[in-house]
């Protein structure tokens, strides 16, 4: 008779948020971008993908993947890429070793759910893409490092390279027509600078007008500011991003962050048709991070944005009460997200100008209290029972 035993495993993986942008590809097909770029791993608790790869015999449908209790659609170009590469690793295992079990030529059923509701407005591919290419390695016992993985991951979302990895993370743009180099590393530990904290203000959940993938192909070939940020301005950046990061240093953390996220948004207002992002509640708090600072009377808090107009706002554990309690105060108690254990107690210390706030309580919905985290981990919390039904 058959096999029709059912292999699976699971992983969780990170969202991350970059301090230094991803924006241009050099080339779509392998996802090679014009730049490197560096992120900030987000703590699982708060923001994780979960995903079962599983296999079998006895899966008729062929591959399929159920994202939230939703199917969705696997023939698309960047998925197939992964399915593609980690089943070629595994059947150059299978071809050295015959004894083992010919995972590579059996159909995939992945589950995948994040622990976050869409309405957080966050962007998922990045933890997605990560989460599948680590359950399918697991599931076929690839004796792969992150980085290799990354080259993999790289190909369904560029983003989802640096969530292989827990802390602070980047993304070597490499040099290799074939993408050989284009890879991850870790830059340091979450535990090297433990008290990194993320605020995330959601003006808007609402899906993107402009994908990010179809926003940074208009600006590749239609903006020229672009061409001085790719040559001068991120090399810049990475440098000192790096050194920030070795020497703990927030000030220059936070210098870079906001002129990174400035200046990928300067060519995304020159890309034409420009492209906009950010809103006047995402410039109200540009505004407030400028405000919270200069009160402090020294840097202790940094904005940046992706493709859509949510804030992220990094600062230190120390400085909780002036840049959370500043939020948390002209927000308000009823906007969904705050962590009770940390506002209680969070003294009023700043004021913002009032048409700052106003924006501010107006548009902001939820909020998302979070810090820096590791990276994907192993679980045996499955989404796909032992007889390959979905749970
Ligand atoms: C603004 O990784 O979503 O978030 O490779 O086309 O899937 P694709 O793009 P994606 O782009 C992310 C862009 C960004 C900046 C960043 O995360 O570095």
């Amino acid at each position: 008779m058959a096999d029709t035993k059912v292999y699976r495993a699971s992983t969780t993986a990170p969202v991350n948020i970059a301090v230094v942008k991803y924006w241009g590809k050099r080339d779509a097909k392998l996802n090679l971008p014009t730049n490197s770029s560096l992120s900030v791993t987000l703590a699982q608790s708060d923001l994780r993908t979960l995903t079962t790869a599983s296999c079998s015999a006895s899966y008729t449908e062929g591959d399929s993947l159920l994202l939230n209790g939703e199917p969705s659609d696997v023939s698309g170009a960047r998925t197939q890429a992964c399915f593609r590469e980690l089943r070629a690793r595994r059947a150059a295992l299978e071809a050295a070793d015959p004894s083992l079990p010919k995972l590579s030529s059996l159909p995939l059923r992945i589950v995948s759910e994040n622990n976050f509701p869409t309405a957080a407005g966050l962007a998922s591919s990045a933890a997605g893409f990560a989460a599948l290419v680590r359950a399918i390695a697991n599931l076929y016992e690839l004796p792969a490092s992150p980085s290799e993985l990354s080259l993999i991951a790289r190909q369904g979302s560029g983003s989802a390279c640096r969530s292989l990895f827990g802390g602070y993370v980047a993304w070597r743009m490499g040099e290799n027509p074939d993408g050989s180099d284009s890879i991850a590393d870790q830059v340091a530990e979450a535990s090297h600078w433990p008290e990194m904290r993320a605020l995330v203000l959601v003006a808007s959940a609402a899906k993107k007008g402009v994908s990010s993938t179809s926003g940074m192909q208009q600006t590749v070939a239609t903006s020229g500011l672009f061409a001085e940020r790719i040559s001068r301005v991120v090399p810049q950046h990475m440098e000192g991003m790096e050194r920030a990061i070795r020497d703990r240093d927030f000030a220059a953390f936070a210098e870079i962050t906001m002129r990174d996220s400035n200046s990928f948004h300067a060519t995304c207002a020159d890309t034409y048709p420009p492209i906009f992002y950010m809103n006047d509640v995402s410039r109200a708090a540009v505004r407030a991070v400028e405000q919270i600072n200069a009160a402090a009377g020294r840097t202790v808090a940094a904005y940046t944005f992706d493709a859509g107009p949510n804030a992220v706002i990094y600062y230190l554990e120390q400085d909780t009460e002036l840049v959370v309690g500043t939020f948390y105060h002209v927000l308000g108690g009823e906007v969904p997200g705050w962590k009770q254990a940390i506002i209680s107690g969070l003294k009023p210390s700043l004021s913002l100008d009032e048409g700052v706030a106003a924006l501010l309580k107006g548009g902001i919905s939820r909020v998302i209290q979070t810090g820096v985290g590791e990276g994907p981990i192993r679980t045996e919390e499955h989404l796909v029972a032992e007889d390959g039904t979905p749970v």
